[in-house]
């Protein structure tokens, strides 16, 4: 496919897709809820329904299958080493000054002396007049910043335009240049502070004395735990470098800027494998990962067009990276991104920053010494990070199909590996035979696949509750099921219809699901 045809495709498909029918939908159909709802939500937190939470279940469980319980073949055919881990969320605070997550780990934030809120200072943009006599306007970053800058520059005068605009992010002006702007949310000009770093982990106390001395961490990433046992897992786990330690859960950042849905929130999942190896193969193995995991969103239903490979720039390196070696980001095209694309996973090449500096904080030795050679190293880290609950959102987003043609307008186009129902059994009517027979095909299939049975309302409604729930197989029974043993059976994305025999309806769905 040439450039411009695929670029075509892509607008065609993100580009189409409004971010608030999708979140309307997610809480219609019960997938996502902000976070305590009834006391008006909390920002930055949200709960998975009964159909979120299948969705979350099944991508986490694929990428343990796809890591831990059959991980990939390595470039030699043979089955790679990686095991499984679950570590504590709450560990010694001194992980996190080893890790330099307790000095670094932070971001720029700016504070609005009017309305004493609180902004990411590198999430900010900045419209300034080219005439030079006007205030300036802060917005936030976005597909919406030209929307929101002209609403605001109304407000200011009359006769400027965004398009008479010169736009800059907030950090790349002179702290001399702030007198100029107007913040947000406020009325006058100059009441943004200079930009300071803003640590964001969650910090609690632990035992009954709030003190200092008391005070740990909610993990800001899953990999702390997963470097702190390296040696344990290689004293007991029977394996040799090259090998993966992977681990799934929560993450808690206490983002300045909690936005795009559960896009960027404060409490999320990660899915994160560390990839110990001889420090001459690191490069090789990078790409090896890049490219399956790239392979694995694909096969869980992301398409080809929506993704793309984004090498970090020197200025965003992490505070472990060191110079020369990078992250490669796994971007997904979000329709709020969109045409841009917002990362999904970073492919990171830790050197032996992690084990380096365990080694050095806790004493403890962290070399390898390799069984033939004798050599001994402190091996190299690569390390794909991605987000399980961001996976949700990309996996929802792509899914997500405006059909004009079918009555609920819309369906979700779920891999059926993903999807939070395989199929739903649907009888005709709700008394007699059909919810008799209904439910005795509900009985069984459940045994292998979730299965929605669904009874009451007519069935153009039912139809349209499963399109936007994403199941990809409908099966109806009606009066002919009870003469002759065959129900219909409904394709999601075609409507297509046609008659299968009860006793083949497992075998149709270990066809066509897997
Ligand atoms: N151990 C490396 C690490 O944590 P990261 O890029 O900060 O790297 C990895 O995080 C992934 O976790 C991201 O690619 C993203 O998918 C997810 N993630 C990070 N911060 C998040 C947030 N505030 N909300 C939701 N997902 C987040």
């Amino acid at each position: 496919m040439t450039m411009a045809a695929q670029k075509t495709e892509t607008e065609a498909q993100a580009g189409n897709k409004d971010m608030k029918e999708i979140v309307a939908l997610c809480k219609r159909r019960g997938f996502i809820f902000p976070a305590s709802e009834i006391y008006g939500g909390f920002n930055g937190f949200w709960d998975y329904g009964p159909l979120g939470a299948e969705l979350k279940n099944n991508i986490r469980d694929l990428w343990w299958k796809a890591m831990v319980t059959t991980p990939p073949l390595g470039p030699d055919g043979q089955p790679l080493q990686i095991v499984g881990l679950d570590s504590s969320i709450i560990q010694n605070p001194k992980l996190w000054e080893a890790s330099g997550h307790t000095t670094s780990f932070s971001d720029p934030m700016v504070d609005c002396r009017e309305t004493k809120k609180r902004y990411r200072a590198d999430h900010l943009l900045i419209y300034k007049d080219r005439g030079g006599a006007l205030p300036w306007v802060a917005v936030f970053e976005g597909d919406e910043a030209d929307e929101d800058a002209a609403k605001r520059m109304k407000k200011v005068a009359k006769n400027i335009s965004v398009e008479n605009c010169d736009v800059s992010v907030l950090t790349d002006l002179e702290v001399s240049d702030f007198e100029k702007i107007i913040g947000p949310d406020a009325k006058e000009v100059g009441t943004l502070t200079e930009p300071k770093e803003f640590n964001l982990m969650f910090k609690t106390y632990v035992g009954a004395t709030a003190s200092e001395d008391n005070v740990a961490y909610l993990r800001p990433e899953t990999c702390g735990g997963i470097f702190v046992n390296y040696r344990n897992v290689l004293d007991t786990a029977r394996v040799k470098v090259p090998f993966g330690i992977a681990q799934i859960g929560k993450a808690y950042r206490n983002e300045v800027t909690p936005r795009n849905f559960i896009f960027r929130s404060r409490e999320f999942e990660q899915m994160e494998m560390e990839w110990f190896c001889h420090p001459d193969d690191a490069a090789e193995w990078r790409q090896f990962w890049i490219d399956e995991r790239t392979k694995w969103w694909k096969s869980i239903g992301l398409k080809d067009t929506s993704l793309i490979h984004r090498e970090h720039d020197a200025d965003e390196l992490a505070h472990y990276a060191k110079e020369g070696v990078g992250t490669v980001d796994i971007e997904f095209q979000f329709p709020f991104s969109w045409p841009g694309f917002g990362e999904l996973e970073g492919v990171a090449h830790r050197c032996d920053y992690d084990l380096s500096k365990h080694q050095e904080h806790s004493g403890q030795k962290m070399e390898y010494i390799d069984p033939h050679t004798n050599e001994r190293y402190i091996p190299h880290v690569i390390e794909p990070a991605s987000g399980l609950t961001r996976g949700v959102l990309a996996v929802i987003c792509d899914a997500y199909t405006v059909d004009e043609s079918r009555p609920s307008g819309v369906f979700m186009d779920f891999h059926p590996s993903v999807a939070p129902k395989k199929a739903a059994i649907l009888p005709l009517t709700a008394k007699g035979a059909h919810p008799e027979i209904a439910t005795k095909l509900y009985m069984e299939l459940r045994e292998h696949y979730a299965i929605d049975l669904d009874i009451k309302q007519n069935i153009g409604k039912r139809y349209a509750r499963q399109d936007e729930i994403g199941t990809p197989y409908c099966f109806t029974i009606d009066d002919q099921t009870a003469e002759d043993g065959t129900v219909t059976v409904r394709d999601r994305n075609t409507m297509a219809q046609e008659r299968i025999h009860l006793d083949n309806i497992l075998s149709f769905l270990r066809e066509k699901i897997g």
